[in-house]
């Protein structure tokens, strides 16, 4: 009996590759490996279904250091498949939150979203990890990880969470968004920062943007002019001159879109690429540099 493909890669760029779910109809989120001279990174570790550190083990033999774009689950849900990780300081509470992933839900999770072909081979075997302790260190703004023959730094643009970051490969010219910067950048989270930090946040990836051509992020890819869609699109937002689009978010509530969306659809009626949910009391608000500790 074949082996279940929890996993498939593409090559996307010398020593990199873009991981995703194979097992499934459709793959949620996507991982990059990126392999240096001394060791090589490891983007995100998506929900959970696999064992990705093995998987990496096919594609390279050099030890794996892993580093989460943000503390989302379908973007931290395999960590607990590794003894530590790298996230940016102001999302390592959030990462907190995932104490208590027992690898029974994982693996039920699995069998609801197989392929029918290999729904009755699933096990709860070393595929699924329960969370267990594990180091988590923390990245601040300007941080390099050194491969050794190529550096990937961390450019901090906090907005969909508060510690989101982009990963800039200076080899190849890839920036790695996570969920920073895309078609459907969700803004509407408790942890969200207020519209005008993550403009502010943005025009810091604006800095960088001669350094990279491609934005590979954790369920889109596009090239490096989204950043301008982003401003331009924000701004709007900030004047209260957007579309002010109402749709239902994604935990429930109301929620506005900057741009137009065609009826029921995902793309922007106008053609541009860039979009965001977002609630209008957070546009303005501040104290966004600081942590606001509350009862719950
Ligand atoms: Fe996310």
């Amino acid at each position: 009996m074949a082996a279940i493909p929890y996993f498939k890669a593409e090559k996307i760029a010398d020593g990199s590759w873009m991981i995703k779910n194979a097992f499934v109809d459709q793959s949620y989120a996507i991982c990059y490996l990126i392999e240096g001279r001394d060791f090589a990174l490891l983007i995100d570790s998506i929900i959970g279904l696999g064992n990705l550190k093995a998987f990496c083990g096919t594609l390279t033999d050099k030890p794996v250091k892993l580093v989460n774009t943000h503390a989302h689950s379908d973007h931290v849900g395999g960590n607990f498949h590794f003894d530590e990780c790298w996230i940016h300081h102001r999302d390592i509470g959030f990462f907190q939150t995932c104490i208590g992933i027992r690898k029974e839900q994982l693996f039920e999770m699995a069998k609801q979203t197989s392929l029918p072909e290999y729904r009755d081979q699933i096990e709860p075997d070393d595929n699924f990890a329960d969370w267990n302790p594990m180091k988590v260190f923390p990245l601040y703004d300007g941080d390099v990880f050194d491969l050794g023959d190529r550096t990937i730094e961390v450019v901090e643009v906090g907005g969909h969470t508060a510690g989101s970051i982009v990963l800039i490969d200076h080899k190849t010219r890839i920036a790695y968004t996570g969920d920073a910067c895309n078609g459907n950048t969700l803004l509407e989270f408790s942890n969200s920062l207020p519209i005008i930090s993550y403009m502010r946040n943005l025009l810091h990836l604006k800095e960088h943007q001669q350094e990279f051509d491609q934005m590979y992020g954790g369920h889109e890819t596009f090239d490096a002019s989204l950043v301008d869609e982003a401003i331009e699109t924000v701004a709007k937002v900030i004047a209260g001159t957007d579309d002010r689009c109402e749709r239902t978010g994604i935990l429930g509530g109301p929620v506005l879109y900057a741009a137009e969306k065609v009826m029921d659809g995902y793309e922007r009626v106008d053609g541009k690429r860039f979009n965001m949910s977002y609630i209008p009391s957070k546009v303005l608000s501040g104290g966004e540099t600081r942590q606001v500790i509350r009862a719950e």
